[in-house]
């Protein structure tokens, strides 16, 4: 069955690609709604911004009011920014949660209901033009057409989708991510990794999406670890940062799994950040997954240099791999992140339900029930 295969309508990649992309950022709007987070003021980044609006005569209000993973009343504040300043296009610097912001932002600055009204339905309104800009590497946000925003009230993690969440451009420049703290750095980069394997797995996979997965998967095993160890490599926060976009693309393209779909109830309830709540369930989840899919995770497995006599054993080969880089980036368990195991028990049955209800577990090749997830959760404190 053809498939469909979505990307930016425009991306530049490499080093001072904000500068290089001047004339492409005057072209999308005359007034930008910048958006981002207090770090990005602090770090310089959002000055390096407006400078090349300076010099491209392109004016802007600045909304930093992004500091936490983004929730409804975050982009309520920015909607009334955006319709005050009387913006026309949006721009979004910093990690995922600035640049989600932007989408649900760009999402209600012409529309008069409720950010929840969108929730499990396939987006089709009209947007402004919207700009991405990573600092992370990452989510993979600048690629996507999903936005994930908590709805304070239900405590949901909602994911956002259509394809008119996708940032009509995004600008890559590697040297942003230099400055990310080594957690920020172990985090954002096994979010990217469970793109890559979850896409690589998902039922919805297709042949290019498969391609642009394992290419991210051997660039982030390949490289993770020097960019924690050595924050400055610049040779590795490239790599990082082209596989980031990389497993975007693929998951964009073929959907997460049973990682994210758990993951979401766990940052929605608990505030684990969502890289960590990601890296907290990729063991327990694909020794589930490795079940319906051995080949895939076989050739996961020769991608990354194991060679073993069977599917089997190079499948189990690539989770001992996995485990060690786990340790390696000092990924907490639950307990050790500080979470009560009572309050989580209590929250298993809500976390199961809202985990399935996103869609994203029933991608999984192996079959799923709402009762495996929550052995699943409680497998997390074994
Ligand atoms: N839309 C999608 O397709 C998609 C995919 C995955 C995750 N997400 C969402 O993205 C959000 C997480 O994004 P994230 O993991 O990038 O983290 P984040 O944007 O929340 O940033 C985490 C922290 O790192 C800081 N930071 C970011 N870049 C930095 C840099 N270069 N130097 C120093 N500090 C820096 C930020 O200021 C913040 O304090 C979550 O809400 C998650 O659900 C969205
Ligand atoms: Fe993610």
């Amino acid at each position: 069955m053809a498939r469909e295969f979505i990307l930016n309508k425009e991306l530049v990649l490499g080093e001072n690609a904000l500068v290089e992309a001047g004339s492409k950022i005057k072209a999308l709007g005359n007034k930008a709604l910048i958006v981002t987070d207090k770090m990005m003021v602090q770090l310089g980044n959002v000055k390096k911004l407006t400078a090349v609006l300076d010099n491209i005569n392109v004016v802007y209000e600045i909304f930093d009011g992004i500091n936490g993973e983004p929730t409804d009343n975050m982009i309520a504040k920015g909607v009334e920014v955006y319709q005050n300043a009387e913006c026309d296009f949006l721009i979004s610097i910093g990690g995922g949660s600035p640049i989600d912001a932007m989408k649900a932002i760009g999402l209600m600055a012409d529309y008069n209901g409720k950010i929840t009204d969108f929730n499990g339905k396939i987006i089709e309104i009209k947007m402004p033009n919207m700009i991405a800009i990573p600092t992370t590497s990452g989510t993979g946000s600048e690629t996507t057409q999903f936005t994930i925003i908590t709805d304070e009230k239900s405590q949901v993690k909602m994911l956002l989708k259509g394809k008119v969440l996708m940032p009509t451009l995004a600008i890559v420049d590697p040297s942003f991510s230099i400055t990310a703290p080594k957690s920020v750095t172990a985090a954002t980069g096994l979010d990217a990794l469970c793109h890559a394997i979850e896409a690589y797995t998902s039922r919805r996979s297709q042949y290019l999406s498969d391609t642009f997965a394992l290419s991210a998967i051997k660039k982030i095993f390949d490289n993770i670890e020097v960019a924690y160890n050595d924050p400055t490599n610049v040779v590795a926060r490239t790599q990082m940062a082209i596989a980031s976009l990389e497993a975007g693309v693929a998951f964009n393209n073929a959907s997460v799994t049973l990682i994210h779909g758990m993951s979401r109830p766990i940052g929605a309830l608990f505030h684990v950040p969502h890289g960590i709540s990601n890296a907290m369930l990729m063991n327990v989840c694909l020794t589930y997954a490795l079940e319906g899919a051995m080949d895939k995770f076989a050739n996961i497995a020769k991608t990354i240099g194991i060679n073993s006599s069977s599917n089997e054993a190079a499948a189990k080969a690539f989770l001992d791999k996995l485990t060690e880089l786990l340790a390696n980036l000092k990924i907490p368990t639950l307990e050790n992140y500080g979470i009560n195991k009572d309050t989580f028990f209590n929250n298993i049955d809500k976390m199961a339900t809202d985990a399935m209800a996103s869609g994203s577990p029933s991608n999984t090749i192996k079959e799923i029930t709402k009762e495996d997830i929550i052995d699943l959760y409680k497998n997390l404190w074994l």
